[in-house]
């Protein structure tokens, strides 16, 4: 996709962002778990956004920085209450770099990790994240366990939802030898023109992930389907990753 940079997505979704994900702003077992990695803090995330996560966190007590290179984005979590005053960098976070700052935690959730379009540059965000937290601070990040069946000759076409007067679409090519999956959610509306919201992600298996965390100093301390701890599966669509960096 030409053109497409760190802050595309986030520039062209930035508007619509909240109401989309609404149904996962009240994730008490996400909140739970971060809080208790990131202890006395504090934590840093990666693809802040609309700040989601780092409010409710910040809401709890925790001191929360974040990174994201949507300038709109940010300037939607900037409006909420708590938003105003959080130390935030706008910036690619596959250069994590921190001013001055050590962190007891850091993370990046809902798949945000793949939208580092490059392995090398993905190989450089660990290095980057293990630099910037404590000894025996954790990196946590929740990724989709890819699932290549999903397409068809190198591509899938699905429908996200329909209503009287909108159909909401998602079309996506996929590079198996890239790891690469890039798309538009396509929103149809009865006499609006048609919307594009572009998304381009390269996605990575949990042992790579791991071999990642090993080249940066990380090791694996545990690895779940999910925020309420269940095992890993072959079944499980999501997995939350834990690497420690050693004391
Ligand atoms: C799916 S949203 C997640 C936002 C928030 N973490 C949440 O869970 O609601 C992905 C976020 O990552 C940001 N992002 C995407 N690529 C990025 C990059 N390379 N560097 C920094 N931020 C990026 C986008 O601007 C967007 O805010």
């Amino acid at each position: 996709m030409e053109g497409y940079g760190p802050a595309t997505y986030g520039d062209t979704i930035a508007d619509v962002y909240d109401d989309w994900y609404d149904a996962r702003m009240q994730r008490p077992a996400e909140q739970a778990l971060l809080a208790e990695l990131a202890g006395a803090g504090p934590a840093l995330e990666l693809g802040v956004g609309t700040g989601r996560v780092a409010l409710a966190l910040r809401a709890a007590g925790v001191d929360v920085h974040g990174i994201d290179a949507s300038e709109a984005m940010v300037a939607r979590l900037r409006a909420k209450p708590g938003g105003a005053d959080m130390p935030i960098a706008i910036g690619d976070m596959a250069d994590v770099a921190s001013p001055a700052t050590a962190y007891t935690l850091v993370y990046v959730v809902f798949n945000t990790f793949f939208a580092i379009l490059e392995q090398h540059d993905q190989v450089r965000a660990f290095a980057g994240v293990a630099d910037v937290l404590v000894p025996g601070g954790r990196f946590v990040t929740e990724t989709f366990v890819p699932d290549v069946t999903r397409f068809d000759r190198g591509q899938r076409t699905s429908t996200a939802q329909i209503d009287a007067s909108t159909v909401h679409m998602e079309a996506n090519m996929h590079d198996l030898l890239a790891q690469r999956v890039w798309g538009h959610h396509i929103v149809m509306r009865d006499g609006l023109p048609t919307a594009f919201f572009p998304v381009h992600l390269r996605y990575a298996y949990p042992a790579e992930l791991d071999l990642m965390a090993r080249l940066a100093g990380l090791e694996l301390e545990a690895r779940y389907d999910g925020w309420e701890r269940a095992p890993l599966t072959d079944l499980s669509p999501s997995v939350v990753s834990v690497w420690r960096k050693p004391a």
